[in-house]
């Protein structure tokens, strides 16, 4: 991770941002080879990596009515979260607890089970559970005329908790409490009510490659430049990536006079900022299908009919937003205020450690 910012092109004047402050690492450091090749290597994640920490695992949304649960494979373990009522959640291995069959089976072509219903029946011999995890109904239970041990009474818990409207679990009984494993990504993404937020569109994708490389291409904004060459043509920004704990985060810096947005939504360059702002939202919105809105597309599109042509950037930049927000404001979406100096702490975009990545729109 880079501690420096830097530009995502190099033509520009570094006397117009504030660079943001980075804490330095505190030594050079190479990754070996084996973190991504190494069979020994994964067991080790297995083991002291992925059954450690919190997972996200979904949005509270999807499951909206009690009963409602989904399954959650990670490895060899499977998990179902399911709402057992209005406000609780709970999380079983999907084990059986009788001779050890996947409780909730994954349909082919799924990733995984969704449902609702009021518990779970075993495919094997048929014990069923209630939502709370109980064991309520063993065929033939007179056949065990001695009883049975106790571990046939029920689903065995995984810890389960909510943060920013997604369900995490973790696999660690001792595992530190959500709250604190997210600090400080979940006081600075507090203000942003992530919790309010919808998907718009989702989309599964297997990576062939190790899932390091895969993720550890979201954690800096460096390779922009070469990699998505079609967005400097709208303008130079200066991008900066940052350690949080265990977590990191990236973001822009504004430029100056722009500190209302700190470059959390970004004005296009060039001489009017106000059509190379609607058409860098244009394209934004074409191309990428992501860091923007239907919203604040439209209202970058009238900003050549809004806003005089000697506007300053600042003007336009404030415009946009102000309208924006007011259009969302009027269908009953309405934007948090956030003060601009966390905005910029903030950032446009989190790792949280080890897999779930979140923008702060
Ligand atoms: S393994 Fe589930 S009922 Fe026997
Ligand atoms: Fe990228």
């Amino acid at each position: 991770m880079s501690d420096k910012p830097h530009r995502t092109d190099d033509t520009s004047d570094t006397s117009d941002t504030d660079s943001a402050t980075a804490e330095p690492l505190s030594r050079p450091l190479t990754i070996g080879v084996e973190a991504y090749l190494s069979e020994e290597y994964a067991r080790a994640e297995r083991d002291r990596l992925w059954a450690k920490v919190w997972q996200q695992v979904g949005r509270v949304e999807e499951l909206a009515a009690t009963g409602d649960h989904l399954t959650y494979d990670i490895l060899d373990d499977s998990v179902i979260v399911v709402r057992t009522a209005p406000d609780t959640i709970r999380a079983y291995y999907n084990v059986c607890s009788h001779r050890g069959r996947r409780l909730l089976d994954t349909p082919p072509g799924k990733r995984d089970a969704r449902g609702r219903g009021r518990g779970f029946v075993c495919g094997f011999h048929g014990w069923r559970y209630d939502l709370e995890g109980r064991c309520t109904h063993v065929p033939e239970r007179e056949d065990w005329p001695r009883g049975l041990s106790e571990t046939a009474a029920g689903l065995s818990e995984v810890r389960v908790d909510t943060w920013g409207g997604w369900i995490w679990i973790t696999m660690d009984p001792d595992c530190e409490p959500l709250r604190d494993y997210l600090e400080p990504a979940a006081t600075l993404l507090d203000p942003f009510h992530l919790e309010n937020m919808r998907y718009r569109w989702r989309r599964w994708l297997v990576f062939d490659c190790n899932w390091k490389t895969a993720l550890e291409a979201f954690m800096e904004t460096y390779h922009v430049p070469y990699t998505h060459p079609e967005f400097t043509r709208f303008g130079s920004f200066l991008g900066w990536s940052r350690a949080q704990g265990r977590h990191s985060n990236i973001g822009y810096d504004a430029p100056k006079g722009l500190d209302e947005n700190q470059a959390k939504l970004r004005l296009g360059g060039g001489t009017d900022p106000r059509e190379s702002t609607a058409e860098l939202q244009n394209f934004t919105w074409a191309n990428a299908n992501t860091n923007t809105t239907r919203t604040l597309v439209d209202a970058a599109n009238r900003l050549a009919d809004e806003v005089p042509g000697e506007a300053t950037a600042a003007e336009v930049l404030k415009h946009w937003l102000d309208t924006a927000r007011r259009k969302d404001a009027e269908r009953g979406v309405v934007w948090p205020t956030v003060d601009p100096a966390h905005v910029a702490k903030s950032g446009t975009a989190w790792q949280i450690f080890p897999t779930s990545r979140s923008g702060t729109p």
